[in-house]
C-alpha cells in the first residue's frame, strides 16, 4: 500500500468516525428533546400535583397525605414501590430489575412557618409552609417516574426513585439509608430549587457544595453571690463572655482560609437580677464547615476553648453537641465525574447557555448522608422569574416558585438516569 492509499484510507476512517460521532451526538440530542417535550406535555398534571402538596404542607415524618398522594399516582402509573420506609418514605423501582442501579432522590417535608404569599394555592394550614420547594422536588421526581415508566424498555438497568421524609432537621436521609433505601444503587442524583438561577437553567459544581453543620450548647457553672462582693463568688458571666470572644478566633486563626467555616453564638442566658452574680450562664449556637473533617475539628476545639476559659475564671464548663435535637450533618461533596455527566446531559436537554457553574453555600442538606456511601451530586435547578416574583430565598415566608421548573426537573431526572445506565451497562458483572 503506497503512502497515498494509507492517507486516503485514514481520511475515510476519520471521516466515518467523526460522522458516527455527529450522528451519535444528534441521536442523544433528539432523545433529550423527546424527553423534554414529553415532560412539557405533562405540565398541567405536574402543576396540579404540586399545588395539592403545596396547599397541604406536612412537617418532618408526618408526610402521610403527601406519601398517600404519591402512592396513588404511582399505582395509577403502574410503577412498583416499597413503603413504608422511614415512616412515610417510598422507594419506587423502574427498569430491568438488574444492574447497574442508579438512584434519584426528592425530599417531601415542609417547614414550620407561615406563608405570607397571597395566591390562590397558598398553604391551607396555619404555621406550615412548603418554604423550601420540597413540594416541587417531590413533584419533579413523580414526573420522572411517569417518563421513565413510559421509556422503561430503553433502560439498560434499574432506577430507584427515593421519596424521602424529614430533610429539615430530621435526618430523614439517614433513616431511609438505614431501612435500605439505596439498595444496590451505585450513584445518586438530587436536585434543589434555586432562586438565583433562572427557570430553564441549572447550576452544578464538583467538590464541596454545601456545609457540614452541627449545633452546640454550653453551660458555665460558677458560684453565685452578691454583686457587691465579686471576690467571694466565681463569676460565670465573665467566664462566658471571655469564652464567646475566644471562640471567634477559632475561625480567624485556626481554620484554613480556603476551607470556609462559620461559628455563630446565637443565644446567651443567665442571671435574673442586677445585684446578683448568677450561679451559671448558658449559651449556644451553630457551626458550619465546607468539609466534614473541618466540622469535627471545630467541635473539638470549641469544647477545649470553652472548658479552658471556664477554668481560667474558676468555673466549670459543660459542653454538648445537640445530637438528639440537631444531629450533625456531613458536608455535601459533589462527585467530579457525576458533575461532568450532569453538565453533558443538561447541555443536551437545555442548551449549553443554560448550564451554569454552581456555588458553594453554607446551608446544609441531608443528601450528604447518601454521598457518604456512594458518589452523588446535588444540582441547583432554577426557579427565578422576576415577572412571577419567584425571587425570594428558601425559608423566606415570601418564597415562591416558578412552576415552569416542574417539567424541566422531571426531564432532567429522567435523562440523567437513562444516560447513566447507558454509560455504565458494561461495568456490571452479571
Ligand atoms: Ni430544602
Amino acid at each position: 500500500m503506497n503512502p497515498g492509499t494509507i492517507f486516503s484510507s485514514l481520511l475515510v476512517l476519520h471521516l466515518s468516525l467523526s460522522s458516527f460521532c455527529v450522528i451519535h451526538g444528534t441521536q442523544e440530542q433528539n432523545n433529550a428533546q423527546k424527553i423534554l417535550s414529553a415532560a412539557q406535555k405533562d405540565k398541567n398534571w405536574l402543576v396540579s400535583i404540586r399545588r395539592q402538596i403545596h396547599e397541604n404542607p406536612e412537617l418532618r415524618f408526618q408526610e402521610h397525605n403527601t406519601s398517600a398522594l404519591l402512592r396513588r399516582e404511582l399505582d395509577r402509573l403502574g410503577v412498583s414501590y416499597s413503603y413504608p420506609i422511614a415512616k412515610t418514605g417510598i422507594v419506587a423501582e423502574i427498569g430491568s430489575g438488574s444492574g447497574p442501579v442508579v438512584a434519584l432522590r426528592a425530599d417531601m417535608d415542609a417547614l414550620p412557618m407561615q406563608e405570607l404569599v397571597d395566591w390562590e394555592h397558598k398553604s391551607k394550614i396555619d404555621g406550615k409552609m412548603h418554604g423550601c420547594g420540597h413540594d416541587a422536588h417531590t413533584t419533579m421526581l413523580l414526573g420522572a417516574a411517569k417518563l421513565l415508566s413510559e421509556r422503561k424498555e430503553k433502560l439498560q438497568g434499574t432506577v430507584r426513585l427515593i421519596f424521602q421524609p424529614a430533610e429539615e432537621g430530621g435526618r430523614g436521609a439517614a433513616k431511609m439509608i438505614k431501612e435500605g433505601a439505596l439498595g444496590e444503587a451505585e450513584a445518586i442524583f438530587g436536585m434543589h430549587v434555586d432562586f438565583e438561577t433562572p427557570t430553564g437553567s441549572i447550576a452544578s459544581i464538583a467538590g464541596p457544595h454545601l456545609a457540614a453543620v452541627s449545633h452546640f450548647e454550653a453551660k458555665i457553672v460558677g458560684e453565685g453571690g452578691h454583686a457587691a462582693a465579686p471576690h467571694l463568688a466565681s463569676d460565670p458571666t465573665l467566664a462566658a463572655s471571655f469564652a464567646i470572644l475566644a471562640l471567634q478566633q477559632l475561625i480567624s486563626r485556626e481554620s484554613d482560609p480556603l476551607q470556609s467555616q462559620v461559628l455563630s453564638v446565637t443565644y446567651v442566658r443567665g442571671g435574673t437580677a442586677s445585684d446578683v452574680i448568677p450561679d451559671y450562664v448558658e449559651f449556644g449556637g451553630t457551626l458550619r464547615s465546607l468539609t466534614t473533617e473541618g466540622l469535627y475539628q471545630l467541635m473539638k476545639r470549641l469544647k477545649e476553648v470553652i472548658e479552658g476559659q471556664a477554668a481560667v475564671h474558676r468555673c466549670i464548663a459543660y459542653f454538648g453537641v445537640k445530637s438528639e435535637e440537631f444531629p450533625p450533618i456531613p458536608a455535601v461533596f459533589n462527585d467530579e465525574s457525576l458533575n461532568s455527566h450532569v453538565n453533558r446531559v443538561a447541555e443536551l436537554l437545555l442548551g449549553p447557555e443554560n448550564v451554569k457553574v454552581g456555588k458553594k453555600v453554607m446551608a446544609s442538606e441531608d443528601f450528604a448522608f447518601y454521598q457518604e456511601l456512594i458518589p452523588g451530586i446535588m444540582i441547583s435547578i432554577g426557579i427565578r422569574n422576576e415577572e412571577l416574583g419567584s425571587v425570594h430565598s428558601p425559608h423566606s415566608p415570601y418564597f415562591f416558585l416558578d412552576e415552569g421548573v416542574l417539567p424541566v426537573g422531571a426531564a432532567l431526572h429522567t435523562a440523567l438516569a437513562e444516560a447513566y445506565l447507558n454509560e455504565h451497562r458494561n461495568s456490571v458483572i452479571q
